[in-house]
């Protein structure tokens, strides 16, 4: 009987193939690939002065003599790490073949937690999806993004297909970021934005992180510059405990100081060197309190979602009301991303002048 299953075993992994000599090898490769004859599961093998390819299908005897070559079975070895991961997620899905095509080719990875967005084809199949994500993939858990981010905490709108534990450690730019990704959003569009943070010469300078979340942006421009000191600050307890580990996690706890507060409850006047606003739809309402903060010619970093066809007007009329008589200095105005259709993430560079 375990004869009978090691046979099995064996004669499972023996594949058709074609076996040329190494000088035909280049010319072979081409008509396999011309013909879409190869199979793309399998590894091409080298072997004693010839090429041994996997086939799909049995070939005829007129190619066999275009290429010199002859039909042989053979114990390919498996091609999956050079294989585009779609197609060897679409192969393991245990779909209905018109159905695979449905299975997007795009997902979010953050350390071994998948998020991905899956069409309502595939609503009756989502589980047999997530298994071949993992399988693939190599995840622990896969969720479904069915709603995006939500209410004033920015929270992800997601259900677990696969897997139980949703926290993992993401690591962008050098830095470990911990969090739960069923509970807690991160957005790869704002990537760029964090790494320009992180590059921001702030020596001896004060910052305030008026929305801080698990450290977007505190964290690393603690690790990559050397502020005296940045006041990160969050809302949210659940964030705010990933925020403590990930000032832990990255050893900038002399330099990050986590508040679990209402941004505009923090205290005191003109303490700021700059202030970072990276949060979206009703930032203009904390512009007074990072107004307040800053010091007369400190800059602020003021994130707005803007229709497009508002712009540049908008933000710069939001920061004037705000600024009030001192006024600012507009240093920048860039788009981070496009946030929606027709709708702009743009961040205000502005440096506040108070006068006096
Ligand atoms: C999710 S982050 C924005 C993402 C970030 N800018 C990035 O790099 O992708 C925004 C955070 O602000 C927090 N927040 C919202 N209102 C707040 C307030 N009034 N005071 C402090 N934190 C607040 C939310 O809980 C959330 O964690």
């Amino acid at each position: 009987m375990e004869e009978a299953f090691i046979l099995l075993l064996i004669v499972g992994c023996i594949v058709l193939g074609l076996k040329v000599r190494k000088e035909d090898a280049e010319r072979a490769r081409r008509i396999l690939a011309r013909e879409g004859l190869g199979d793309t599961t399998k590894a091409i093998v080298e072997r004693e002065g010839c090429v041994l390819f996997p086939v799909a299908i049995s070939l005829s005897e007129d190619l066999l003599q275009n290429v010199r070559g002859e039909t042989i079975e053979w114990d390919f070895p498996d091609k999956i790490s050079r294989e585009d991961p779609i197609e060897g997620i679409r192969r393991v899905a245990k779909l209905p073949d018109n159905l695979k095509l449905h299975v997007p080719e795009k997902w979010e990875r953050f350390g071994d937690v998948l998020v991905v967005r899956l069409p309502h084809e595939l609503d009756a199949h989502e589980s047999a999806v997530a298994e071949a994500y993992a399988e693939i993939l190599g995840v622990k858990s896969v969720l479904r993004d069915t709603g995006g981010v939500t209410g004033e905490f920015r929270t992800p709108v997601v259900r677990t297909l696969l897997g139980s534990d949703t926290v993992t450690v993401h690591r962008e730019n050098g830095v470990l970021f911990k969090f739960d990704a069923a509970k807690i959003m991160f957005c790869s569009g704002n990537t760029d934005e964090r790494v320009r943070a992180s590059k921001i010469t702030c020596d001896d300078e004060l910052i305030v992180d008026m929305f801080a979340g698990i450290g977007y942006f505190s964290v690393p421009i603690a690790v990559y510059q050397k502020p005296r000191r940045v006041i990160a600050c969050e809302l949210n307890p659940e964030a705010y405990r990933y925020l403590v580990e990930n000032i832990e996690l990255n050893s900038v706890g002399g330099t990050v100081e986590p508040v679990l507060r209402d941004n505009r409850d923090l205290e005191g006047e003109s303490i700021a060197d700059r202030v970072f606003m990276g949060y979206v739809k009703t930032t203009h309402e904390y512009l007074r309190t990072a107004i307040r903060l800053v010091r007369d010619g400190g800059v602020i970093y003021y994130h707005e979602t803007c229709p497009c066809e508002l712009l540049p007007d908008r933000p710069i009329e939001r920061l004037e009301s705000a600024a009030g008589e001192g006024g600012f200095e507009l240093l920048s105005l860039r788009q981070v991303k496009s946030y929606s259709p027709g709708v702009s993430h743009v961040v205000a560079e502005a440096k506040i002048l108070k006068g006096g």
